[in-house]
């Protein structure tokens, strides 16, 4: 997949049906003020059929330019799991893309990165574009091991991919300190664990895979914080949470990464 700007929204566990169904349809309408940028609306689970409706997602287009994602999934096809969606459904309700390994799956509900290895290669193996997340906590920055962890978490989530699978992957940094903060990263904090994210996938596929891969970064993004955010050579576009759920914010922060 070749580089490209992508800016998601993670509507994590927000909204009722009718809001969701007209914050869709809000960003659509005013999609076309972002084109050089990907979009893509990761709802609720339950509210994936309703945003796709809202979407007008039909096969494998979407006409409004606008793509669905999953904040989550199994990494079983079926079976008895109880309360799971599997890689297939997300595929069938029209979902793109499906965020994996969020830090809020990782603290909360005890996933590791061989649950995000498995699952990123279920989501690759389903036709889906992993979002896989990866990011320090503040107790791991402020001891200096913010570059090992990532590393571990980066090598460990995408731990025997091939080169072309690799390249098909989209990676989130989202410092967990950052998020739902209000605490930005800096420009130049944020790049660099890019810079680094960038390089590892470097040594795991080749130089060619690394510069194709979309890094997005994570973690209190807003309108107006993006622009420095995006003029870093290796920001390609936002995972966004809280301003994910106005459209002027989330388009506002598609703004700044539209050129
Ligand atoms: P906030 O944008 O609310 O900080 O959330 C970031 C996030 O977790 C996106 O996945």
């Amino acid at each position: 997949m070749a580089r490209k700007k992508i800016v998601a929204g993670n509507w994590k566990m927000n909204l009722d049906r009718a809001a969701a169904t007209a914050l869709a349809a809000g960003v659509a309408a005013r999609r076309g003020e972002v084109s050089a940028v990907h979009l893509v609306l990761c709802p609720p689970s339950v509210y994936i059929g309703t945003v796709g409706t809202a979407l007008n997602l039909s096969g494998d287009t979407s006409p409004s330019g606008v793509w669905l994602g999953g904040q989550n999934m199994h990494d079983k096809a079926s079976g008895a799991f109880t309360g799971e969606v599997a890689p297939g459904m997300l595929v069938d309700m029209g979902c793109r893309y499906v965020i994996l390994g969020h830090s809020e799956r990782r603290t909360l509900f005890g996933e590791t990165d061989a649950t995000v290895n498995a699952k990123t290669k279920a989501a690759l193996a389903a036709g889906l574009v992993p979002i896989v997340c990866v990011g320090e906590t503040l107790e791991e920055r402020e001891a200096g091991n913010t570059q090992a962890v990532v590393t571990e978490q980066v090598r460990g989530s995408l731990a025997g991919l091939s080169p072309g699978e690799l390249s098909q992957v989209v990676i989130a940094y989202e410092p967990v300190w950052a998020i739902g903060t209000g605490r930005v990263a800096t420009p130049e904090q944020a790049q660099e664990v890019h810079a680094l994210i960038r390089s590892l996938l470097g040594s795991m596929a080749s130089p060619t895979v690394a510069a194709d891969v979309t890094i997005q970064y994570g973690g209190s993004v807003k309108p107006d914080n993006a622009a420095v955010l995006a003029a870093q050579p290796d920001i390609d576009g936002a995972l966004v949470g809280g301003a994910s759920l106005k459209v002027d914010d989330f388009l506002g922060i598609a703004a700044a990464f539209n050129s």
